[in-house]
Formats: C-alpha cells, sequence, structure tokens
C-alpha cells in the first residue's frame, strides 16, 4: 500500500521505534525491500536520490514502477517512495511524479532560504497528500575522497525549521554518509537530546545508518529518532554476493550468465540487511 511517510513514523516516533529507509536503484533493489517488509509485516520507505532517480531513467519510471510492483507483489504494508536530498527543483518534479514523501534539503543554503524554500514546498506536499522531510545542519560524508566530519544541527534552527510543519526533521548529529572513518567520534547524543527537547513529538531522522554500531542506534531511537537512512550498507552487501558469485565462477556454468541467476545472490543479500536493520529498529510487526 502506497502512503504518505506522516502516519507510519508518528507510530514509530510513539512507539520507540524507527521505521528505515532503504535507497533504491533498480528493479532487483526494490522488489527486495518490498518482499523483505512484507515478510516482516514492517512499514517501510523506499528512498530515491535524484542520483539513482536519473538512472532509473526519471521519477516517472520509479513511481510507476513501485505503484506496479506494490500490486503485483500483493504488497500490504505501508509504503512510502520518498525523495532523498531532493533539490528545489528535484522535491517538485516528485510531487508531480506521484511520489507519497519527499525531502527537501536546503542545509547548504543560507538559513532564512532554507527556512522559504521549505515553507514554499511543504504547502505544496501537504496540499497533495504528501509527508515531507527538511533538513537542518549538513549531513557530511565522502565526496571526492574527503571525507568530512559531520556537523551537528543548531537545535535552535531545528525548532523554527519543525514549527514550519514538516513531518519529519533531519538533523547532523555527527552522522555521515556511507563508511565511517575510523577515528570518528561517534553521534553527537546532546545535540539529539537538546533537538528533542524543543521540537517535542517531531519525528527525527537519521541518515548514514550504515555502520552506527547497534547500541549508538538503540540510543538514537530512545531520543526520538523514528527514521534511519540506509544506503551504502545494501550496495556493499550486494555487491559482496555478486563478486562471490563471479569468482566462484558460476556464471560460466550452464546458463549461470543468466541475469536472473547473476544478481540473485546479490538480491538475496539486499533482503538479508535489510532484515538486519529492521530488526535492529524494532519496525517488525509494525505494519497495522
Ligand atoms: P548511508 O549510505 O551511509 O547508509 O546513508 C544513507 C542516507 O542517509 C541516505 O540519505
Amino acid at each position: 500500500m502506497l502512503v504518505s511517510a506522516t502516519e507510519m513514523l508518528q507510530k514509530a516516533a510513539a512507539g520507540k521505534y524507527a521505521v528505515g529507509q532503504f535507497n533504491i536503484n533498480n528493479l532487483e533493489w526494490t522488489k527486495s525491500v518490498l518482499l523483505t517488509a512484507q515478510e516482516l509485516n514492517s512499514p517501510v520507505i523506499l528512498g530515491v536520490s535524484e542520483g539513482a532517480g536519473k538512472y532509473m531513467t526519471g521519477f516517472k519510471t520509479v513511481a510507476a514502477m513501485v505503484k506496479a510492483m506494490i500490486e503485483e507483489l500483493n504488497i500490504t504494508v505501508p509504503v512510502a517512495l520518498h525523495l532523498d536530498h531532493g533539490t528545489y527543483e528535484g522535491s517538485k518534479k516528485c510531487i508531480e511524479a506521484g511520489f507519497s514523501s519527499i525531502m527537501f534539503d536546503g542545509s547548504h543554503l543560507p538559513f532564512d532560504e532554507n527556512v522559504e524554500k521549505s515553507k514554499e514546498l511543504i504547502a505544496l506536499a501537504h496540499s497533495k497528500g504528501i509527508s515531507i522531510e527538511c533538513e537542518v545542519g549538513a549531513i557530511g560524508g565522502e565526496e571526492d575522497g574527503v571525507v568530512g566530519k559531520g556537523e551537528c544541527a543548531d537545535p535552535n534552527e531545528c525548532k523554527k525549521i519543525a514549527d514550519l510543519g514538516v513531518d519529519m526533521l533531519a538533523a547532523g548529529i555527527g552522522n555521515i554518509h556511507g563508511k565511517y572513518p575510523a577515528n570518528w567520534e561517534g553521534l553527537s547524543f546532546e545535540t539529539l537530546a537538546a533537538i528533542k527537547e524543543l521540537t517535542k513529538e517531531m519525528p527525527l531522522v537519521l541518515h548514514g545508518g550504515t555502520g552506527i554500531p547497534a547500541d549508538q542506534i538503540k540510543k538514537a531511537i530512545s531520543l526520538g529518532v523514528a527514521k534511519i537512512n540506509v544506503n551504502t550498507e545494501c550496495q556493499l552487501s550486494f555487491a559482496e554476493a555478486t563478486r562471490k558469485y563471479i569468482e566462484a565462477g558460476k556464471d560460466l556454468e550452464g546458463k549461470g550468465f543468466d541475469p536472473r541467476k547473476l544478481l540473485a545472490p546479490g538480491a538475496e543479500a539486499i533482503k538479508a540487511t535489510v532484515k538486519e536493520k529492521m530488526e535492529l529498529f524494532g519496525s517488525v510487526g509494525k505494519a497495522n
């Protein structure tokens, strides 16, 4: 069932668990995530970055594929199709393309401009029943080989964006995208607690879910995180399983070169990663 992320995240925040956002790249990815969510009776968010949308030939293709797959696979758990780190233009495109949720990432803009654009997109998204995430405090990550330290958002700025009526709020708390460097200092729970104190019931979003130790994930959930984004970890699992298949020479045996066989171990590996995360986040059995 394709729905906005609003209700599933309000329930998660109230029930002290988190819904996973798993980024998708193609049909296999989407199928693996949807089947796992259904099997575990868990709500789920499919994340689509602008790059992934472009790769899949456009947001309309993605929306059509996801809607049809939900129907053909009889997926009855709540599924949100969510733009990840959208630009202002990308957010508008996804609203038109039939996404049920968007993220506008104005964290790199001067704060007043972030507020203005967030306000406009919140009104537009809500007029169509679509949920919206906004961001304060840029989330670092590896870019051109340079690993940035995760920023910590200003709690007062978080409150200002939360008060605009956003459905979920992403705030930097020392987290970064991709693999964490060995000298990473961990999440800033002081920042998270200060944000929670001011934003009250607001479901908070933790980006960069890959590689955060389980105890820090659990503590973040206890302090108000209700959505956790995972991307790189599924990519690593997929790549590892695919490499093993090729290295074992299986593509050279019989019809092992058939893409449906070649991509199967990777698709199974994604399922295993998604299952592990849903169990850790506590969303298993929370679909109803
Ligand atoms: P990772 O790739 O580190 O899991 O981060 C995912 C993410 O936050 C997408 O917005």
